[in-house]
C-alpha cells in the first residue's frame, strides 16, 4: 500500500543524512571519504578528524535512525498494532540502505553500524544489550572496530530471531545483518591479511 511505500522511501531518505559526509563536506570542507579507510562513518571520521564534531556525527546518525524507526513503527502500527515490530525493522533496513548508499552523495556512504546500533536499541532491549555487548567487548579486546561491527551484524538476526521471532521479522533482520557484514568486506580482507586499522583514542593529525 501507499503507507508502506511512504515508510520505505521516508526511512531511506532519513538514512541518506550521513553524519560523517555532511559534517566533513559542509563544515570541514574536506570529505572524509578521501581519508583513512575511505568510509563515511563515525569510526573513520574520528580516525581522520576527531574533535567535538565527532559528536555532531553521532547526533546526526542516531537522530536519523530514531526518526526512521519512529516513522516505520507509527505508520505500520497505525495499519495494525501487530505490525509495529515489522515497521521498525522495515524502516531500519531502509535507513541503513540510505546510510550506506545515500543518493545525494553519489551512493557512497558508510557501513550502517551506528544506525544499526540505534535501531537495535529502538527494537528490543535484549537484542540491543547483546549486540552492543558483543561489539564493545570485541572492540575493547581486539581494538578492531570492524570486528565488533561484524559480530554485531551477525548477532542482530540471531538475537531478533531468538527474542522476537516471526518469519517476516527474521527475514528483515537477516537482510540488515547481511548488509552490515557485506559493508565490511574490505575490512574482512584486511583482518585476514593482518592489515586492519586498530582503534585508538590517541590523537592523529587531520588531513
Ligand atoms: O562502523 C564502521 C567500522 O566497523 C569500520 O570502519 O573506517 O575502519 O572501515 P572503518
Amino acid at each position: 500500500t501507499f503507507m508502506v511505500l511512504l515508510v520505505i522511501v521516508g526511512a531511506y531518505f532519513f538514512g541518506c543524512f550521513n553524519g560523517a559526509v555532511i559534517v566533513s563536506k559542509y563544515i570541514l570542507r574536506d570529505d572524509v571519504r578521501n581519508h583513512g579507510s575511505g568510509n563515511a562513518g563515525l569510526t573513520n571520521f574520528y580516525r581522520t578528524f576527531g574533535g567535538v564534531l565527532t559528536f555532531v556525527v553521532i547526533g546526526t546518525d542516531v537522530l536519523k535512525a530514531v526518526l526512521a524507526v519512529l516513522l516505520g513503527s507509527f505508520v505500520l502500527s497505525g495499519i495494525d498494532p501487530e505490525l509495529m515490530v515489522l515497521g521498525k525493522l522495515l524502516a531500519g533496513m531502509c535507513c541503513i540502505l540510505g546510510h550506506m548508499f545515500p543518493c545525494m552523495f553519489r551512493f557512497k556512504g558508510g557501513k550502517g553500524i551506528l544506525s544499526g546500533g540505534t535501531i537495535a536499541i529502538m527494537l528490543d532491549w535484549r537484542v540491543a544489550i547483546i549486540v552492543w555487548g558483543a561489539f564493545i567487548i570485541l572492540v575493547l579486546l581486539t581494538r578492531f572496530v570492524s570486528l565488533g561491527s561484524i559480530a554485531a551484524g551477525v548477532g542482530f538476526p540471531l538475537t531478533t530471531g531468538y527474542f522476537i521471532g516471526g518469519m517476516d521479522h527474521i527475514i528483515l533482520a537477516t537482510i540488515i545483518g547481511f548488509l552490515l557484514v557485506w559493508g565490511h568486506r574490505a575490512n574482512i580482507k584486511r583482518l585476514l591479511a593482518g592489515e586492519e586499522n586498530k582503534f585508538s583514542f590517541r590523537r592523529k593529525k587531520a588531513g
